[in-house]
C-alpha cells in the first residue's frame, strides 16, 4: 500500500519525504485554508507556496482540488491547475468531487462524473473525491479516475451521528461495525469507513477497473492497518497519525536495553 501525506503544510510534507515513506500528497481546500491562515505573516504568495509543495513531493503525485460545480468549469480549472504548476511537477492530479451537488443546488449531481471523464480522456490524472458509496466509486472508476478517495473517518462520523453516538474525532471505530440492540449500525449497507473501502476494493478488482482505491479521512493508526488489510492501494494520512504509526512502548523499552547492554569492544568494531 502506498502512503500519501494528507496535508498542505510544507514543513510537514518535507519532514515525511525526509523520512523516506511518502509516495504522494493530497490537499483539499480546507487544508489549503489552514496552511494559508498559518502563514499569514509570511509574504510568500500562494502560487509559490503550492510550487514549493510540488517540489518537495519529488515527482510523486500531488492532488489539487477544483472548486466549480459545472463540468465545463471543473475541466477548465483542472487544465489551469495543470498549466500553472507543470513547471514545478508533471505529476499533478486533479481532484474532482464525485458529485458537486448540495441541498441548495441539487441539479448538478452528474457534473463531477462528466468532468472526471473529460479530464481523463485528455490524459490528465484525476482523483475522484468525497466518495461515500461503492456505487459512486464504481461510476468514478468507470469514468476513468486514477484514484478514488474513500472518506473513512467521515463515514464513521456519519454512522455515529445518524445513531446519536458521540465520540472524539480520533476515537477508533471498529472496521466490522458497531451492533446496537441486535442490529448493525450502518449507512445503506455500509457498516464502517473501512467496510466502505473493502466494498470499493472488491468491486474495482472484480470488474478489472484501473482505478486505485485511496483510503482518505484517516483518523488513527489502526485505520491505516485496516485500510492495508482491506486492500486499499493507497492511504492518505495526516501528519499527526504518521508520527504515531512508528511508535510502540516495547520497541522503545527494547532499544534502551540493547544500548545499555552493548559491549564496549563491539562498539569499537563499528567505528
Ligand atoms: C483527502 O484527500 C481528503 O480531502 C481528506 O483526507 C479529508 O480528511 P478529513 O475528513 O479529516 O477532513
Amino acid at each position: 500500500m502506498k502512503i500519501f501525506i494528507d496535508s498542505a503544510d510544507i514543513e510537514e510534507i518535507k519532514q515525511v519525504y525526509d523520512w523516506g515513506i511518502a509516495d504522494g500528497v493530497t490537499t483539499n481546500p480546507s487544508l489549503l485554508k489552514k496552511a494559508v491562515d498559518e502563514k499569514k505573516s509570511d509574504d510568500t504568495d500562494l502560487k509559490s507556496y503550492i510550487g514549493e509543495i510540488l517540489r518537495a513531493s519529488k515527482g510523486t503525485p500531488v492532488s489539487l482540488e477544483v472548486t466549480s460545480k459545472k463540468a465545463k468549469n471543473m475541466v477548465l480549472e483542472g487544465v489551469m491547475l495543470y498549466r500553472n504548476f507543470k513547471s514545478y511537477s508533471k505529476n499533478i492530479c486533479i481532484k474532482i468531487p464525485v458529485s458537486p451537488a448540495t441541498k441548495e443546488d441539487s441539479k448538478v449531481h452528474f457534473e463531477g462524473i462528466k468532468a472526471i471523464k473529460e479530464l481523463s480522456d485528455r490524459k490528465l490524472n484525476v482523483n475522484a473525491t468525497l466518495v461515500f458509496t461503492p456505487e459512486q466509486a464504481l461510476l468514478a472508476a468507470k469514468a476513468g479516475a486514477k484514484y478514488v478517495s474513500i472518506f473513512v473517518g467521515r463515514m464513521d462520523d456519519y454512522i455515529r451521528q445518524k445513531n446519536g453516538l458521540k465520540a472524539s474525532r480520533e476515537e477508533y471505530f471498529p472496521a466490522e461495525g458497531i451492533a446496537k440492540e441486535d442490529r448493525m449500525l450502518e449507512d445503506d449497507g455500509v457498516v464502517s469507513g473501512i467496510d466502505l473501502v473493502s466494498q470499493c476494493v472488491e468491486i474495482i478488482k472484480k470488474h478489472g477497473l484501473k482505478a486505485e482505491v485511496l483510503a482518505a479521512s484517516i483518523r488513527n493508526k489502526r485505520q491505516v492497518r485496516e485500510a492495508a488489510l482491506a486492500g486499499a492501494h493507497i492511504a492518505t494520512i495526516p501528519f499527526s497519525v504518521l508520527k504515531d504509526i512508528i511508535k510502540h512502548e516495547k520497541t522503545s523499552e527494547g532499544i534502551k536495553k540493547f544500548y545499555e547492554d552493548t559491549p564496549e569492544e563491539y562498539k569499537k568494531l563499528l567505528q
